[in-house]
């Protein structure tokens, strides 16, 4: 495994629309691997495959002591709406209030090719939502509703 770099805002990769997966190879499973480890050295809840330059649809989720991995993720399902605040690996120092869904059903393919589906509510929902709008070149900053610098 190795810890990939994550490329911030100004990247003009990070605004591209993600290439859906066609095949999930040996390939797919080692950049799996490179992104956990590099979302845990980064102490983040999420990471997707073009914050490490990778346009793939794929990313990852690790909250609420779970974990997902993601592959050609579809949100099937939306419901209700939350308020929160929400931060990004690849936009440093800062913070902002974003509105979702409360509830979603997201419908991807795991790391062998199989296809899954899970229902995430709260946090967990916000998690899915900000990682699967990665996919579409959007970051949290285009629905952020106030955006604050982080102090520390
Ligand atoms: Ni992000």
């Amino acid at each position: 495994m190795a810890i990939r770099n994550i490329i911030q805002i100004g990247d003009p990769t990070l605004r591209k629309r993600s290439f859906e997966v066609t095949e999930v190879n040996d390939k797919i499973r080692q950049l799996l691997d490179d992104m956990k480890e590099t979302l845990i050295a980064a102490d983040g809840a999420g990471l997707a495959a073009p914050q490490v330059g990778i346009l793939r649809r794929i990313f990852i989720v690790m909250a609420e002591d779970k974990y997902y991995e993601c592959i050609n993720p579809e949100i099937i399902e939306k419901s209700g709406s939350q308020n929160g605040s929400e931060g990004c690996l690849s936009v440093r120092g800062k913070y902002g209030d974003v509105e979702r869904p409360n509830k979603v059903t997201v419908k991807a393919l795991d790391r062998y090719g199989k296809p899954f589906t899970v229902k995430a509510e709260g946090f967990l929902a916000r998690a899915f939502c900000h990682e699967y709008d990665h996919l579409d070149g959007i970051l949290y900053v285009d629905k952020a509703t106030k955006l604050m610098e982080e102090k520390d």
